[in-house]
């Protein structure tokens, strides 16, 4: 994936580069400049501005890494302002309506980025005036409030980040009309609600990042999002069902959600996926040993699910796998020797192996948690009847009936009965699906095709 980021950085300095070569070094128009100067002083006069002064050939400013201002024909196209990490709030005398209002000034803006300079309050509407945007980053501020819905007539906008803001309310609906929109990233807000199902609308989205939200309900369908190739919607409370996605997803981050049932056997025609990490959701079933050996496979993180199963010593590996987490599950067996090599970061504590370095737990363990997914309803129903008994023997000594009494003897005599009667089938189903389960993981390593079907079988079977 970093190649390919590295492709795509490549491509956008390139651009960059050409738009500021074709830059006319005749000076802006006094209002522009204005502009700018009026924007340094709502910003309080940050040092990082220090350069401006009345006079000042904007558009021939030395870039650096905190300050960018690009023209074209005497108007400015980029702006990038980047504050110094953990900057601030600005003061309270702060107001981002004329701030807004001063940057629209501005109308031929293609790029706007105002990172880390302590903008505060709700990103006024009008924002959506600029409608020559293709980029905007408004990241590690403390803007709060709803993301305004007018944002959607951007329709040049090709990457669109909010990340480490305040930002709350739900993702406008209206996205879906930025046809042209590759990068959609919201990181580190208070965002929540469902995620539209206009996302899946998105046909040019590369990256999709939503981590550290309160979104929740189902991921929408995002097959059409054929090039879709990141997508990171770790610690928000999304699930039950495994995401839809394009089989040419490269990194996939679930982590610290509610997904659950196994891992589909689709993902088996991810073929480029590098990066997996499905870690602390509530996945259960036979651990999809084909994960270890998908041909792009570089990192991948199961810690923390219900993943049962046995891992034996001849599992194939990509050669590329440089990290796996497959901690806190309930694996039996041992592990692939393919996973023992300098090379590779492997962790497996908490699980049930015999390979020995790393904390297990005792075999039964992992026996019982595992068939506990499956006897789930019998050890509820029983709790309802035990309760029963109790509340009706409490009633018993309130009335203090004899004949009450020894109906409850009788009932109770009967329940322990049947109880007697249920658990040797019990225990025979138990053993039943163990023996189940490593069959089908003996002959799985066998029938790599097969495998997938018999593991999704299983799966439903254990839920
Ligand atoms: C805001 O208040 C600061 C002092 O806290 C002052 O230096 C600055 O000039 C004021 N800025 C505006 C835009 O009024
Ligand atoms: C900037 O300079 C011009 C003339 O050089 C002058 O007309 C204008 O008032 C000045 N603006 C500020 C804000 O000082
Ligand atoms: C692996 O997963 C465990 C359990 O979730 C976690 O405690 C551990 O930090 C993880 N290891 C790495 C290197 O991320």
């Amino acid at each position: 994936m970093a190649e390919k980021l590295r492709h795509s950085v490549f491509i956008v300095s390139f651009m960059l580069c050409w738009i500021s070569v074709s830059c006319y070094s005749e000076t802006l128009p006094p209002s522009q400049a204005q502009t700018l100067l009026r924007i340094q002083y709502i910003l309080n006069f940050p040092s990082l501005l220090s350069g401006l002064r009345n006079g000042t050939d904007f558009c021939n400013l030395q870039p650096s890494s905190s300050l960018t201002v690009v023209c074209y024909e005497k108007s400015i196209t980029q702006l990038l302002i980047i504050g110094r990490k953990d900057t601030p709030r600005l003061p309270e005398n702060f107001s981002i309506d004329s701030f807004v209002t001063t940057l629209v000034k501005l109308p031929d803006l293609k790029v706007l980025k105002l990172v880390s300079l302590g903008l505060w309050g709700p990103l006024p509407s009008k924002i959506s005036r600029l409608s020559s945007l293709e980029i905007l980053d408004l990241s590690s501020n403390f803007l709060d409030g709803s993301i305004p819905p007018e944002i959607s007539s951007l329709t040049q906008l090709q990457t669109l980040i909010f990340d480490g803001n305040m930002f709350d309310g739900r993702l406008p609906k209206g996205l879906s009309s930025l046809s042209v929109l590759a990068v959609l990233s919201a990181k580190n807000n208070s965002l929540g609600g469902p995620l539209p199902d206009s996302l899946g609308n998105l046909e040019n989205l590369r990256v999709l990042a939503l981590s550290n939200n309160n979104f929740s309900g189902e991921v929408p369908d995002l097959k059409n999002v054929e090039n879709l190739q990141v997508l990171n919607l770790e610690n928000n409370s999304l699930g039950p069902q495994f995401p839809l996605v394009s089989s040419k997803i490269v990194s996939l981050v679930l982590k610290m959600n509610r997904f659950s049932y196994n891992i589909p056997e689709n993902v088996q025609s991810y073929y480029q996926l590098e990066h997996l990490d499905v870690s602390t959701n509530r996945f259960v079933g036979p651990f999809p040993a084909f994960l270890l050996s998908m041909p792009s496979m570089t990192y991948l993180n199961i810690a923390g699910n219900r993943f049962t199963g046995m891992l034996f010593e001849d599992l194939p590996c990509n050669n590329e796998l440089k990290f796996v987490n497959l901690s806190a599950n309930l694996l039996t067996g041992i592990l692939p020797s393919c996973l023992h090599s300098r090379d590779k970061v492997v962790q497996y504590a908490g699980n049930c192996l015999a390979t020995g370095d790393q904390s297990q737990h005792p075999l039964s363990l992992c026996k019982n948690e595992a068939l506990a997914v499956g006897i789930l309803p019998h050890s509820k129903r029983r709790k309802k009847a035990s309760k029963f008994v109790l509340a009706l023997s409490i009633s018993g000594s309130v009335v203090g009936g004899i004949v009450l009494v020894g109906l409850i003897a009788l009932l109770v005599r009967k329940f322990l009965a049947k109880e007697a009667k249920k658990s040797p089938t019990r225990i025979i189903e138990e053993h039943a699906s163990t023996g189940y389960t490593s069959k089908i993981l003996a002959d799985a390593s066998k029938f790599s095709s097969l495998y997938m079907l018999a593991f999704d079988e299983v799966g439903r079977d254990l839920l």
